[in-house]
């Protein structure tokens, strides 16, 4: 082997399993579960769908992120090396599955960034009574209708914190700088949203919120689209299929317990995320009251309209709304940005291995290229228009497209199923039987096809 493609012998570790698994709660718990679930909750179906939410979480995901761990914890690389390793020709799937997070990353940060920015402006309200005017007008100065690339201050100065930041903790490397920053992180997000959601339900309306949340339309169960956004929601909030886990349980001891960890991280982020949903309605329900409507009359209660324009609107009109918004975006920023460190510490590490780098050059020349590729970018008026159509093609079709080779490659193709699965019941207390070995080898792909073939039907019609 070229020293290039091995992990160097000094290969840091997390500091145990707390460690690693507040780690992997951080990468998991981000976003997705704050601004991305509770408005694909509502709008597939309300209250029934949990059901395909658990059916994938149960057949597909859980599953697969006992694979992502698998693979990392026995080829111990991140995830082009350690698929190199099981098979040389796999390497490309590695590849591929970082540049989808990598590409992720890049709104990801944005994101954050906007968040940052409106924990300050909670403070006095800085939104007026416009909301959407000035998140789009003001905030964004999205110049309609073309591309335009001057750069807004208001977004490139928290983009660059959000940057530098990334750099520095990366840099400190895997127990000193991404496990101490989700160790204190993710506690402290939990307490934080744990005083969200109470606060949330105790606004009158807030039932109405619940209600409107929780109530089933049975007959989307019917509609195959609606499982389709219960699988992307659960692949993209466990952070599998995305080479990122790989990564992370790469750097995990050689003894850990891992599918005890990995149930443990599974239940935490169904849990945050449901939680989320919660709060999310019962907020928007008080707001509905406000304005004397039903909630299915109100508008924008989905991704960034909700957390940037429906949100802010209703912490204007609430009584200490100042603090409740100031904690509200808080826990954007910490949810998301201990996610974006789980993605930028994959691709650092797939740099390293690759270029035999040293870890301090690889973290900081990574950070530096993606910061400058989000700058350019998401700190000019175009940013709103390139985030719509990343998101699309990333997490719809790149993701379970990554899931489906994933899977058959490791079972049928290079038939390492039955390898892996010994490895993790040699390490775990919680064994698992052939049933795993199925829910990833035919269950779950044979799901992802059909998904991913009425995906393209539509995306193409
Ligand atoms: N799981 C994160 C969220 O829910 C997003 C993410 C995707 C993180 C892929 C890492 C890798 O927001």
């Amino acid at each position: 082997t070229t020293p290039a493609r091995v992990a160097p012998e000094n290969r840091e570790t997390w500091t145990g399993n707390t460690g690693f698994i507040l780690a992997a709660i951080g990468s998991a718990v981000g976003l997705g579960n704050i601004w991305r679930f509770p408005g694909v909750a509502y709008e597939s179906g309300g209250g029934a769908f949990l059901i395909p939410y658990l059916v994938a979480l149960l057949t597909a995901g859980i599953p697969i992120l006992f694979l992502d761990y698998a693979i990392g914890h026995r080829y111990r690389g991140a995830a082009p090396l350690a698929y190199r390793r099981m098979k040389k020709k796999a390497e490309a799937l590695g590849w591929f599955q970082i540049m989808l997070s990598f590409i992720i990353s890049v709104y990801y940060a944005a994101v954050i960034a906007w968040a940052l920015s409106y924990f300050v402006f909670a403070f006095d309200l800085r939104w007026g009574e416009d909301t959407a005017g000035f998140f789009v007008g003001e905030y964004l100065q999205v110049s309609d209708p073309g591309v335009s690339t001057t750069i807004v201050s208001s977004v490139a100065i928290p983009l660059a914190v959000v940057w530098i930041a990334v750099l520095v903790v990366l840099a400190l490397g895997v127990a000193k700088g991404v496990e101490k920053v989700n160790v204190i992180g993710i506690p402290l997000l939990g307490i934080a949203f744990a005083g969200l959601v109470i606060r949330a339900l105790t606004l009158p309306g807030a039932m109405d919120g619940l209600n409107a949340f929780f109530t089933p339309d049975w007959g989307a169960l019917l509609d195959l689209d609606v499982w389709i956004a219960a699988y992307s929601q659960i692949f993209f909030s466990l952070s599998i299929a995305f080479g990122i886990m790989v990564t992370y349980a790469s750097y995990q001891r050689r003894k850990a317990n891992m599918t005890s960890s990995g149930l443990v991280v599974a239940f935490a982020n169904s849990s945050f995320e449901l939680l989320a949903g919660i709060g999310v309605f019962a907020t928007l329900g008080f707001l509905a009251f406000r304005q004397s409507v039903q909630i299915d009359e109100l508008e924008g209660l989905t991704g960034p309209i909700l957390s940037f324009v429906t949100f802010p609107a209703v912490i204007s009109e609430m009584p200490g709304g100042n603090i409740f918004g100031a904690v509200f975006f808080a826990s954007l920023v910490i949810a998301g940005f201990t996610s974006l460190i789980s993605i930028l510490l994959g691709v650092a590490a797939t740099v390293q291995e690759k270029f035999g780098l040293s870890w301090r050059v690889s973290a900081i020349s990574v950070s530096a290229v993606c910061a400058l590729i989000s700058f350019s970018l998401f700190s000019t008026t175009s940013g709103l228009l390139a985030l719509d159509t990343v998101d699309q093609f990333a997490n719809n079709v790149g993701i379970v497209l990554s899931a489906i080779v994933m899977s058959v490659l490791v079972v049928w193709v290079f038939r390492r199923g039955q390898l892996l699965r010994s490895h993790l019941n040699a390490v775990s207390t919680f064994h698992l039987g052939n049933w795993w070995l199925a829910l990833v080898g035919i269950v779950a792909p044979v799901f992802l096809v059909i998904m991913l073939v009425q995906k393209l039907i539509t995306l193409v019609s």
